[in-house]
């Protein structure tokens, strides 16, 4: 077992190869995606972190700290099912948008804006989050709204201005389709296609994004020359009880999976985003939102929940500019007793974003099918955020 996992570690060099795009007949893979070591007929989830002490059990300061339990247990065929589902418009009203529109593969799957588009590019409410190890999440969305990936995707699937489908539509759609419910009697013998299984399906692709092979890994595991200098100065500040970072970014997932009052500007002329105050009625959580993960974080710009900042170094700038500094006249938010003024120099913040460009991992990249069951286009669909360009208004810099 052990050497398996050792195996997953050194795949940073070879590059992962998965299920081949299915040519001449559709057919679903039977082997794991990379990450994933079969038993018996499910893939279970296998990294060096599972060796280490919880989350909880070692504090902040550590490198060698475990993952919460992942999403695990899925079939190699119900994993594939939801890539091809995920890259296919046809989950979409008009069949113009898939999930793989706002959450692009090559931009750390999200969509390069600050705020999402959705069909007849209609604009969303907040920035698309990266789905890389969304699967170790139980609060998803950025004001923590959903508990689960499968309660998560009925947002998307059903908002008019997202992808404007409805339950009726999207199941008439799929059960048209010979090739789907082939692939779903394939990946679930038993239900075949149903809403229940178009969700797990989906929900057993996003848990397959595995991002824990970054050169941050390696030095956590005890490789230690693959980090600099710069790089390793930049991870103690990070560490620090001055900086503060790891407190709530919480290695290895770099998210301590809560919420957390910031008091983040929004973009000018876009009121105040009340965040984790929506769903849960609390007063104290006004202006919260969830702790994103900073894996990948080189490829996610823009940054925050409204994409407010255009760099990493802005946003790590905006830790060091005093409590509450960016908060509208007239608001009262309880901000996080951790974020406070560091005064960190100029130098610590372009080693902070030094550490970060560390936390880069795509060696576990699914393969982008090259097309899907319903025949309509996987890349017009990918381009959709480019092809529908209503500016939003993005002010500078408080
Ligand atoms: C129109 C763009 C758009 C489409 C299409 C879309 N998403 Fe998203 N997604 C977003 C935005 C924006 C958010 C954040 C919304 C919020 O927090 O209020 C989000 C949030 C998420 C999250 C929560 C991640 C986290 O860390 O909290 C998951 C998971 C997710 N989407 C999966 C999907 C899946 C699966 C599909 C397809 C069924 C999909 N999305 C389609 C834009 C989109
Ligand atoms: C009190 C908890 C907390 C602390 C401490 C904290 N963060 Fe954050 N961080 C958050 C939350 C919450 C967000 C999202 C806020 C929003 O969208 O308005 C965030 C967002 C970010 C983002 C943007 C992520 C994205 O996907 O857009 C970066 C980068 C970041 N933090 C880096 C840092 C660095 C560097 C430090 C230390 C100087 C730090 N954080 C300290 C909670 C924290």
């Amino acid at each position: 077992m052990k050497c398996l996992r050792w195996l997953a570690v050194f795949s940073l060099i070879a590059p992962a190869v998965w299920a081949e795009d299915p040519q001449d007949d559709w057919q679903l893979s039977e082997v794991c995606p990379p990450g994933f070591v079969l038993e018996g007929e499910s893939c279970k989830f296998s990294s060096l972190y599972s060796e280490y002490p919880s989350l909880q059990d070692a504090g902040m300061g550590g490198l060698k700290v475990g993952l919460p339990e992942p999403r695990d247990g899925f079939k190699p065929a119900e994993i594939d099912l939801g890539r091809l589902l995920f890259f296919d418009p046809v989950l979409s009203g008009d069949g113009s948008v898939s999930c793989a529109s706002c959450h692009q593969p090559d931009k750390g799957f999200t969509d390069g804006r600050a705020l999402s588009r959705g069909i007849h590019g209609q604009i969303a409410e907040r920035s698309a989050p990266s789905l890389w190890n969304v699967g170790f999440l139980d609060t998803l969305f950025w004001d923590g709204r959903a508990k689960s990936l499968e309660e998560q995707m009925l947002g998307p699937l059903y908002a008019e201005h997202e992808m404007g489908n409805t339950p009726e539509q999207l199941m008439a759609s799929l059960s048209a389709n010979p090739t789907y419910v082939k692939l779903f009697k394939q990946a679930f013998p038993e239900r075949g296609l149903t809403l229940d299984t178009v969700y797990i399906a989906l929900a057993a692709f996003e848990s397959s994004l595995i991002s824990l092979n970054s050169r941050y890994d390696l030095y956590a595991h005890g490789f230690h020359d693959v980090l600099n200098q710069n790089e390793i100065e930049g991870m103690n500040i990070f560490r620090s009880f001055v900086a503060r970072c790891g407190e709530c970014h919480t290695p290895p997932l770099f998210t301590n999976r809560e919420l957390a009052v910031l008091g983040t500007p929004e973009p000018t002329g876009r009121p105040l985003d009340i965040g984790a105050e929506g769903p849960t009625g609390d007063r104290s959580l006004r202006g919260g939102f969830k702790v994103p993960t900073l894996r990948n974080i080189e490829l996610t710009a823009p940054y925050m929940h409204s994409g407010r900042f255009k760099t990493l170094r802005e946003t790590v700038e905006f830790y060091t500019k005093g409590r509450g500094h960016a908060v509208p006249e007239g608001e009262h938010l309880s901000i996080h007793w951790h974020i406070w003024e560091p005064k960190l120099t100029d130098a610590e913040l372009d080693r902070l974003v030094d550490f970060l460009l560390t936390l880069t991992d795509q060696s576990f990249m699914p393969v982008i099918p090259e097309r899907v069951p319903s025949g309509l286009s996987v890349v017009d669909a990918l381009n959709h955020s480019e092809i529908t360009t209503t500016p939003v208004a993005m002010g500078d810099t408080p």
